[in-house]
């Protein structure tokens, strides 16, 4: 379907930065440069830089970035791992490829991990958590990082959604053990495939994800260390990141003033809940602009009718899939999540004549609301 109103515009994205990311495409293709060359060290080194960390190593996606800084930490058989319900499966597929036991507790309504809930659900076999934060707003880093410390746990931010955020001054992947990214095409900080990163301070972290991802081999020596993976961060990949990492600031600037220009629209609608936005030393870089609402089915009919794409992440609890195999938690408030949550276009390339439209058609589709209750009432409107 051709919307009036795309989610995301991968091609105007592309062609805002073509000139630039062409030219480091093609010096990667004539030089030869493919696997693990200047341009992935000179991404990874700038990308430790503006996260904050003396190390980023760049690997194939934010499962592996999550995967390998699990195993760093010797995360397997017999521990658990505290996670929030409300995220991507490959936070918890990661626990389980691990051996591990995921335990999925609730959030609050920032949608990201409650820290009580992180502290009532800690065991003897507890090991590390991982905090997600999600939509572009970090957790409470500071009570997840002083309720960790109390019980020697280690923390692993799950920064895939949140390039440019940051909670009392500090940047998102830099406060935990280990930070995992993503560069999946639709997030802030997109490739034009897979890819992720690991950044952290600690260089046995920085060491064993460098094994992991090249087959366990020390490059220098040639040394097999330990059974790894395929999973490098390829050379183009890095390329193109190295130029939209110059670019972020302006992108994340452009989603916030997005984000503001939602919030005043929608402002005063009674059936729905705009999520927060900066507040309690958060610097917010909205991935995602998620509103909940109980008619949430029916007003993304609507919109869509209306050609604006929306989103849903996700319709059902993790646990419901029963391929997973996870034990259901009984979360009422992810499960609300589920049925309410509606993201409204969000991009870079996201126009100020785009957010006037969906949310005209937004009041349009309660306006109309309210009318058919008149109506059912026997009330006239
Ligand atoms: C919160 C979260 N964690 C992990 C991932 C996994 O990243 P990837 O798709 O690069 O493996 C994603 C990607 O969608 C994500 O949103």
């Amino acid at each position: 379907m051709n919307y009036k109103v795309p989610f995301v515009n991968a091609r105007s994205h592309y062609r805002r930065l073509q000139p630039e990311m062409d030219a480091a495409i093609a010096q990667c293709l004539l030089n030869g440069d493919m696997i693990c060359r200047t341009q992935l060290r000179d991404f990874e080194m700038e990308f430790a830089e503006f996260v904050g960390t003396k190390y980023s190593v760049g690997v194939n996606s934010g499962y592996h970035a999550l995967e390998f800084s699990l195993r760093a930490l010797d995360v397997g058989c017999g521990d658990e791992v505290i996670t929030p319900a409300h995220t991507f499966v490959a936070t918890v597929s990661a626990i389980v490829n691990c051996g591990a036991t995921p335990v999925l507790v609730e959030v609050g309504s920032d949608f990201n991990i409650d820290p009580d809930a992180f502290d009532a659900a800690i065991t003897p076999r507890t090991k590390a958590v991982i905090p997600v934060h999600l939509n572009g707003r970090m957790a409470k880093m500071d009570r997840i990082m002083a309720i960790a410390a109390r019980h020697g746990l280690r923390v692993i931010e799950d920064a895939a959604q949140s390039a440019g955020a940051a909670h009392m001054g500090r940047k998102a992947g830099s406060i935990g053990a280990a930070g995992c990214w993503s560069f999946y095409p639709f997030k802030i900080l997109g490739g034009f495939g897979d890819g992720g990163a690991i950044t952290t301070d600690d260089p046995q972290i920085a060491r064993s994800a460098t094994l992991l991802r090249y087959n366990g081999e020390d490059r220098d020596t040639g040394e097999y260390h330990c059974h790894g993976y395929t999973a490098l961060l390829d050379n183009v990949q890095a390329a193109v990141l190295h130029v939209k990492l110059r670019y972020l600031p302006v992108f994340t600037q452009h989603r916030r003033k997005i984000a503001r220009l939602y919030h005043d629209h929608l402002a005063g609608i009674d059936e729905i809940t705009l999520p927060p936005f900066d507040g309690d030393g958060h610097l917010d870089a909205f991935q995602n602009y998620v509103v909940m609402t109980p008619q949430r089915d029916d007003l993304r009919q609507h919109l869509t009718n209306e050609g604006i794409e929306t989103l849903i992440s996700w319709p059902k609890p993790m646990w419901e899939h029963r391929g997973l195999g996870l034990r259901s938690p009984r979360l009422p408030f992810t499960e609300r999540i589920c049925r309410e949550v509606l993201s409204l276009p969000m991009s870079a390339e996201t126009t100020e004549e785009q957010v006037d439209i969906v949310a005209q058609s937004v009041r349009t589709f309660f306006v109309r609301c309210h009318k058919s209750v008149f109506v059912t009432q026997g009330i006239s409107a």
